[in-house]
């Protein structure tokens, strides 16, 4: 056990990060999906305080924000960073000691936060001792990663390296702020600090790192260079520069100062510089290779995260700005577009990247690639019914809302969505334990013992068992 815990066997924190991500995955979701059948069947769990929806809420967001989506980046980048840097990581024994750590707070976590014990602060909803026991793993990942890069044999560095690394830089300083670990507030300023992380966990971890990844996985898979590297940085440094003051946004129906608001909806709507540099150079280093959307699984996930950002910062710069925000805000359309960001966005680009790594850190042929297709299609249309419910659902409750319309009226029209929305909820469960049982089988297998079977193995063509 202990040597497990302290295993330094190259590339096993990244597998035990990306496996464990796929167990909290299903968990995580399994609670969401409870939680949107009781929006149709409010007597499912009557009597067991532990399955309400005001607990199986953050129970849901904490999982599959810190377990799944967070725990599969962290895999991701532990693979990446030293492919990039051309050198092996620091310590494969502290990463993996740093994902046992991480995987007792997200279990702790959910057994405290089910049994009614909460900040009940979005996002941070996890006590004190879980929070601190959050910084010192995610502070030995970050020291890792930069020990790595301090280590490198290569004196460029990658454009993902920038990202990945601007992550970790600046996550533990925004976990340690928004959790309120050295300074707490009260009132309406507690508010604001809440909303200051709540939405930089959103740009300066989950943003950049998945749009990092993203810049690794295309070129890798495709063959080909990145279209520019200078505009990559100037999405890099637009980001950084933007994104910080964003998170009043969320805060436009409150009593908070005028200022602050004005500088949210500006910089709000200049996030759409970035977006547009990194879908540009996305989609232009794509250009005579869209052909492999139909044969590369890996790549098929990477794209249409690709879109599914495009259509979050769509609406994210337009629904920041006052008029939209009075509209929309408390409709179901928030929730769509919040699944749009972490679902369909970065979460499928990290499904591509745990594809991908896997084989290579495996050395082993994914066990099986019509399940992959399978998986790909259920996530893809369970998700489309989720966000279309929602987004509809969301302006017939707006429009009701602006009109004063009574809400015994207009509420009618929210259950049909809501039944939609788990429909959805159903096929992407369903995707998502094919997805571990893949992945599980994959591990099993013994590794193709050639180097140069290893690269035959590695794009996931049309061959299926
Ligand atoms: C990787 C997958 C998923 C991620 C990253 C994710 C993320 C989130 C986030 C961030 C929220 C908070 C939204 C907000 O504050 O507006 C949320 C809420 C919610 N999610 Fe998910 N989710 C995922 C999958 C699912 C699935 C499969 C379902 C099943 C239908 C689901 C059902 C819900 C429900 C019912 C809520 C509460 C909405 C409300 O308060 O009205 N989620 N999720």
């Amino acid at each position: 056990m202990i040597r497990r815990i302290f295993s330094s066997e190259d590339g096993s924190a990244a597998k035990f990060f990306m496996f464990s991500a796929i167990v909290w995955l299903i968990v995580g979701m399994g609670a969401g999906l409870l939680g949107a059948l009781e929006f149709s069947f409010p007597d499912l769990t009557k009597g067991v305080a532990q399955l309400s929806f005001t607990r199986l809420r953050p129970v849901h967001v904490n999982t599959v924000a810190f377990g799944w989506l967070s725990m599969a980046s962290i895999g991701a980048c532990l693979y990446i960073i030293p492919a990039l840097c051309k050198t092996k990581l620091h310590s494969e024994k502290l990463a993996n000691f740093s994902c046992y750590l991480w995987n007792i707070g997200i279990f702790v976590g959910m057994l405290t936060l089910l049994n009614g014990y909460t900040e009940g602060r979005e996002y941070a909803e996890y006590r004190e001792p879980i929070d601190i026991l959050f910084v010192v793993a995610l502070g030995s990942v970050s020291y890792n990663l930069f020990r790595t890069l301090l280590n490198r044999t290569v004196k460029k560095l990658y454009v993902s390296v920038w990202y990945i690394m601007g992550a970790f830089f600046w996550m533990p300083i925004i976990f340690i702020v928004g959790n309120r670990t050295f300074v707490a507030m009260e009132g309406l300023n507690d508010g604001i600090l809440n909303w200051f992380y709540g939405h930089n966990i959103l740009g300066m971890w989950f943003t950049v790192l998945g749009v990092g990844i993203a810049y690794y996985m295309l070129p890798k898979m495709s063959g080909k260079p990145i279209w520019s590297h200078s505009l990559s940085m100037f999405g890099f440094w637009t980001i950084a520069f933007f994104y910080a003051p964003t998170g009043t946004h969320h805060l436009l129906q409150s009593p908070v100062p005028e200022w602050l608001k004005a500088l949210a909806v500006i910089f709000s709507a200049a996030l759409v510089i970035p977006v547009i540099s990194v879908l540009v150079n996305f989609y232009m280093t794509m250009k005579g290779s869209w052909w492999m959307l139909t044969t590369n699984m890996p790549i098929r996930f990477v794209l249409t995260g690709a879109f599914w950002y495009l259509v979050t910062c769509l609406q994210g710069p337009f629904q920041a700005t006052r008029g939209v925000n009075w509209y929309i805000h408390f409709t179901q359309w928030v929730v769509g577009h919040a699944h749009a960001a972490l679902l369909g966005t970065f979460t499928f680009f990290v499904i591509g990247a745990i594809y991908y790594g896997l084989q290579r850190l495996t050395g082993q042929r994914i066990y099986s690639v019509r399940l992959v297709k399978w998986h790909y299609w259920l996530l893809l249309i369970g998700f489309f019914l989720f966000f279309s419910s929602l987004t509809i659902g969301g302006l017939q409750q707006a429009v009701g809302w602006a009109l004063g319309y009574p809400v015994a009226q207009w509420g009618l029209v929210l259950p049909p969505m809501w039944l939609v929305r788990s429909i959805g909820g159903v096929l992407m469960f369903l995707s998502s334990c094919l997805f571990g049982f893949n992945i599980y089988m994959t591990m099993r297998e013994k590794p193709i013992s050639s180097e140069l079977e290893i690269k035959v193995a590695v794009p996931i063509e049309g061959d299926s068992k």
